[in-house]
């Protein structure tokens, strides 16, 4: 364990034991009292600023909208009401979009219309802007997430992204430092204690441009919405959800692309979580993998077994030198897709250099001309694993972009999977995204249960297949 890390585990016992005894001596008992659910679930939200709907989305009507002859597979949860997402300029669920539309949902904003202020919190609660420059404050941004962030639905795992993941994540080129959004605890009844102005709430934005068929679209890749366990269905992820769009709004963007485990108004794709053992006996101890009634350990691990080496010649770890080049393969492969980003050099950089524990990019350079012919990549996003005896930390390496020139993408996919293998991670995890269908069944991946869903927000277009996506959000 790092050292800062296990820093902030002491300050953490410390302000536990603050708590504990403030509670006991004077607090009532629950975090949250009843008054102050009832103040935050009585806020009304405003719906955004909006001028001339260019597709009929008028939140009447979507709130009224009971049925549709949509024939969609999550008939049920695509329709259930959502007082938040139903005034939002977002495609409503049956709602027909033509086959040729591809515009946003309102137009831009004046500057003159978009709120000067966020919306109020409920009393108590302060906005604040995460300063991830700051060590501290990211730190507490990673400990509100490591705490608070993604489960899995049997609550086994939590997502754990590292202090250097967010770093890399959210440092990007030309990254707006107000698009980090947090709430903070400012009760005067905890003053004084370590609680405090402790960071409950966050939701984070970075700018990407997005190519949606024939049009690009500077926007906000929006990420990290998290809330505090203890202040759920308080209605606090609109107010994050709208201080957030506000502050983009007043970059100048209107977009923004975002993904979600749940079902909300309204994907324009989703892609399903594939999953590759590369260390069978752990999945299995933890719950991540189960055995079927014919498999043995001995033959999990068999089956799963990879080679010592790689296979394929002239790969090697991507280089600084390698930039243009990768910059060149990376924009020529997502040029095929109907969604996908469009990077430039700089981003490049940032995104696919190798950085320790993060990012893994290799490359594979032709032993003759010099010339990549192929790229490969994945980054590390553990999850801490809730109580287990014997393990508590998951290491998953999730493919992000890959390339070959000179042959099936899955020449490069297995030897990332031995690359993956040697630097100790326990699985390997894919989405059904880009050309990755291809390589799942040849490479021993299994379906997850999990499902990712796509959204834009102000932009309407006809649903593609996920294999006509080029996007990989981190
Ligand atoms: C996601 C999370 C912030 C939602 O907060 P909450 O306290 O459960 O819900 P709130 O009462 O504040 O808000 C409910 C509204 O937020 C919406 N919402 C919930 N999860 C959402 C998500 N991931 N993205 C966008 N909106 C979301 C709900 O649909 C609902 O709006 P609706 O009435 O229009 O349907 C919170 O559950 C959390 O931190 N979960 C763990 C981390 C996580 O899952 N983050 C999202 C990753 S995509």
């Amino acid at each position: 364990m790092r050292s800062e890390e296990n820093e902030f585990v002491k300050a953490e016992e410390e302000a536990a034991a603050l708590a504990a005894k403030v509670e006991s001596e004077s607090k009532p008992k629950e975090y949250v009292d009843e008054k102050l659910a009832e103040q935050l679930k009585s806020l009304v939200i405003s719906p955004e600023v909006v001028s001339g709907p260019v597709v009929g989305n008028h939140a009447e009507e979507a709130a009224h909208h009971h049925h549709c002859d949509c024939g969609c597979e999550d008939h049920d949860e695509l329709h259930k009401h959502h007082d938040f997402w139903n005034k939002q300029p977002v495609v409503m669920p049956g709602k027909h979009v033509g086959k040729e539309f591809n515009n946003p949902i309102h137009i831009d904003l004046k500057a003159e219309d978009v709120p000067k202020e966020p919306v109020p919190l409920p009393k108590g609660y302060s906005w604040t802007t995460v300063d991830i420059t700051n060590a501290t404050e990211l730190q507490e941004m990673f400990k509100l997430l490591e705490d608070n962030y993604v489960e899995d639905d049997d609550n086994m795992f939590r997502f754990d992204y590292a202090v250097e993941f967010l770093r890399w994540a959210l440092m990007v080129p030309g990254a707006f430092p107000k698009w980090n959004v947090g709430i903070r605890d400012t009760r005067e009844g905890i003053k004084g204690t370590a609680l405090y102005n402790q960071l409950v709430g966050v939701i984070t934005g970075i700018p990407v441009t997005v190519r949606i068929h024939d049009r690009v679209v500077r926007m906000a890749e929006i990420n990290f919405l998290c809330v505090h366990k203890n202040l759920r269905s308080l209605k606090l992820a609109p107010m994050l959800i709208q201080e957030v769009t506000r502050q983009v709004h007043l970059c100048g963007m209107f977009q923004a692309v975002y993904t979600a485990g749940v079902t909300l108004p309204t994907p324009f794709t989703e892609a399903r979580y594939y999953h590759r053992s590369l260390n069978p006996k752990k999945l299995v101890e933890v719950g991540f993998s189960s055995l079927s009634r014919t498999m043995t350990i001995a033959r999990a691990v068999k089956l799963y077994r990879l080679p010592e080496k790689t296979a394929l010649v002239g790969l090697r770890p991507m280089e600084a030198t390698d930039v243009p080049a990768v910059h060149k393969l990376l924009t020529q492969y997502l040029a095929k897709f109907d969604v996908a980003f469009v990077y430039t050099p700089e981003e490049v950089e940032h995104f696919f250099l190798p950085r320790p524990g993060v990012m893994n990019s290799y490359v594979v350079e032709d032993p003759t001309t010099h010339a990549l012919t192929a790229f490969g990549s994945f980054y590390s996003l553990p999850s801490t694993i809730l109580n287990n005896q014997k393990h508590n930390r998951l290491n998953a390496a999730y493919l992000y972009y890959c390339v070959n020139t000179r042959g099936p993408i899955s020449a490069v996919v297995s030897d990332l999977l031995i690359l993956a293998k040697e630097l100790k991670y326990d699985v390997f995890n894919c989405l059904e995204l880009m050309d990755n269908a291809t390589f799942l069944k040849d490479l021993k991946f299994g379906p997850g249960d999990g499902t990712l869903h796509y959204y834009f927000f102000n932009w309407a277009m006809p649903q593609i297949s996920p294999d006509k996506l080029g996007l990989v959000l981190v």
